[in-house]
């Protein structure tokens, strides 16, 4: 997927004037190419904290961009500055990464990328996570998703469990 593909779906967040927004609530958006040094530092951060029990490379823009380059990425900005995003690829509903800064974590940014995705793929939207990573499968069940115990997967890194939603909790 180019670039342009990346910025056609813009999604119901207002992107327009960003310098308006207030400095506590995270706006998303549609990835721009100059959010890619942004992304990389936070792909490089959150995921060497994601799979602490596993070697991390260095995680630079080059990394970012060819591991996001058939998807679509969303960011989430907080006063002004990247802390966030979300790669989707669109064909399989499949969401293939969702980082937080660790310094804007528990403050709301997953929530609000993982919402927005929600709205965009609806029912069906899957990802695979590390059984190891405790904090993670908490986030998803919090936003009441559901882990699959019949589909876990094992590699080099780990085991791998499947969590989706099924669509927005009624009552
Ligand atoms: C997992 C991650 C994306 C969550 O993003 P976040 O912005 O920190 O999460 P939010 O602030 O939106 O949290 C929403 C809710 O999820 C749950 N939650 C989030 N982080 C949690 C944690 N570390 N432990 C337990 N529950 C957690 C809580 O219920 C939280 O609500 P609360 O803060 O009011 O209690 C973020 O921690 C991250 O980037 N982690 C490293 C990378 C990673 O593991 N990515 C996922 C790979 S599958």
């Amino acid at each position: 997927m180019t670039m342009q593909n990346k910025l056609e779906w813009n999604g119901n967040a207002d992107s327009s004037n960003l310098s308006e927004q207030v400095i506590d609530k995270p706006v998303v958006r549609a990835f721009i190419d100059d959010d890619a040094s942004a992304c990389a530092e936070i792909f490089d951060l959150a995921g060497r904290q994601a799979f602490f029990w596993v070697p991390w490379p260095r995680m630079d823009q080059a990394a970012f961009t060819r591991v996001t380059c058939d998807e679509i990425v969303r960011v989430a900005v907080l006063g002004g500055a990247v802390m966030g995003f979300i790669g989707i690829y669109v064909p399989d509903k499949f969401i293939h990464h969702l980082y937080v800064h660790p310094k804007a974590q528990r403050i709301g940014l997953g929530n609000a990328l993982l919402s927005d995705a929600e709205a965009f793929l609806g029912p069906g939207a899957h990802l695979k996570c590390q059984m190891r990573n405790l904090p993670a499968r908490s986030f998803y069940r919090a936003r009441g998703w559901t882990e699959d115990i019949e589909m876990v997967e094992a590699d080099d890194i780990g085991n791998w469990t499947r969590i989706s939603y099924a669509g927005p909790v009624v009552g």
